[in-house]
Order: structure tokens, then sequence, then C-alpha cells
């Protein structure tokens, strides 16, 4: 009991920390702004401080991954990356890199393991794995572009690129690189270019990252 006070103790202390850091408040600032902008149920900030796991756990994990870059924090930022686990059910190891405005939809059984590279305007929904398949001690997770939608259940297993703008479908198996302006499905997954036109797209992704920084892929759940 009294390790779980301390625990609550360290983490408001954290927070009260944090929150007096003016580039804390503009990413969270941020973070809120994509909650709305990928959820239209989200009307309110409050309600979504207090209501979206998956966010509970990027904020957790940004300050985690700070920790893991010290020797001497690996070891206190596995076991808390454990306590983030059981508390969002999103397990996100501490060494993961993500970009800016990451969002998990629906968070809940989400891994990203180790060596994974997330890049900026990144939507995951539940069930997603970005996984390893070797035990050797290198680059052994995915690499996600920019603006990917990485629909429901898939797993993408291995050091494999996926392209910025492209959509890895739900339940698909990711098992080889997925260029850019593609979508993958399948098991294993195979290529398409997108229906929709991926220059133009990727174009509006550009200019969207640069104007208004938002993701340009038609999210079918957006209506959920
Ligand atoms: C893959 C996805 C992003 C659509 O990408 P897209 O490029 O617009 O693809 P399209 O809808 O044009 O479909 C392309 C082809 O892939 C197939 N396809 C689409 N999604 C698929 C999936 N998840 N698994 C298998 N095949 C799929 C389509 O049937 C179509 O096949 P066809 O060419 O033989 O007709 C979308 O289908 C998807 O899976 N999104 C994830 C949504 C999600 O997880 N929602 C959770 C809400 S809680």
């Amino acid at each position: 009991m009294k390790a779980l006070w301390a625990a609550a103790a360290a983490a408001a202390g954290a927070a009260a920390y944090g929150l007096s850091r003016p580039g804390v408040r503009e990413t969270l600032r941020e973070d809120l702004e994509t909650v709305k902008r990928r959820d239209p149920a989200a009307r309110n900030d409050f309600v979504s401080l207090v209501s979206y796991p998956g966010m509970h756990a990027i904020w957790a994990h940004r300050g985690l991954h700070r920790l893991w870059q010290h020797d001497a924090g690996k070891v206190p930022a596995r076991l808390m990356s454990q306590l983030v686990r059981t508390l969002t059910g999103v397990e996100i190891h501490p060494g993961a890199r993500i970009g800016r405005r990451f969002f998990i939809d629906h968070a809940s059984g989400v891994v990203i393991g180790e060596t994974s590279e997330v890049g900026d305007d990144v939507m995951l929904y539940h069930q997603v794995t970005l996984g390893g398949t070797s035990m050797a001690q290198t680059k052994r997770h995915p690499t996600i572009g920019n603006h990917v939608l990485v629909g429901a259940g898939a797993k993408i297993l291995g050091p494999v690129v996926v392209g910025d703008n492209s959509a890895v479908g739900a339940n698909a198996v990711v098992v080889k690189d997925v260029p850019s302006d593609s979508s993958a499905v399948g098991i294993p997954a195979t290529v398409r270019s997108k229906k929709k036109d991926g220059a133009a797209s990727a174009k509006a992704g550009a200019e969207s990252s640069t104007t208004h920084p938002d993701f340009v892929l038609e999210d079918p759940a957006l209506w959920i």
C-alpha cells in the first residue's frame, strides 16, 4: 500500500513539474486538439483529458522515454511502463521513439516494442502490435512513417518500414515493407495503391503538416 502511495505521489509530482513547463503545456494542448480532430465525439477538453487511455499512455511514455535515455533510469522506466500498461491497456516500451500528434483510438491491447519508430500524425486502433521477430538486441521492430493509419488488430512485425501516407488494414499482418501512399491488407499483407489519388493525398499531407497539422487519410471509424 505504501508503495502505491509513493508511486501516486511521484506521478503527481512529475505531473506538477511537467505542467510548470510551457513546452509541456503546449504539447498537452496539441494532444487535446488531436483528440478533437480524430474523434468527433470529443467536444469537451476536460472529458477528453480524463477519458482517453491512449492519450494517457502517450503522456506517460514521453516521460518514461526521457528517463530511458539515462542508464540509471532504464529499470525504473521499464517497471513504470508496466504499471502504465496495467492502467491503460497500452504497452509502449520506453525505448520506442514516437512522433507528435500520435493517437490511439479505443486504446486497449496495444503493444509497441523497444526499437519501434513512429512518425508524426500516426493513428492506431486497438489491438495493434508493432512487434519484433528476432531475439537479437538490434533494430527489430517496425518504422512507421508520417500520416499512417493502422487498423484495428493489425500486427506489423520485424524491422519493416511503412511509408508515409499509407494505411494498414484491420487485422493485416505486415511482414514486408509497405511503400508510401499505399494500403496493406490481409495475411500476410499484400500492398495495393490506395484508390484515392496517392499523389494528391501526399501533397495534401505535406501542406497540411505545415499549415494545418492534420492527417489526410479518411478514417472509416470517424463516425463510430
Ligand atoms: C485498409 C483500409 C484503410 C482501406 O484502405 P483503402 O486503400 O481505402 O482500401 P479500399 O477500401 O479501397 O480497399 C482496397 C481493397 O482492400 C480490401 N480491404 C480493405 N480493407 C481490408 C482489410 N482490413 N482486410 C482485407 N481486405 C481489405 C478491399 O476489399 C478492397 O479489395 P478489392 O480491391 O478487391 O475490392 C481500411 O479498409 C481499413 O482496414 N481501415 C481500418 C479501420 C479500422 O480499423 N477501424 C476500427 C474502428 S473501431
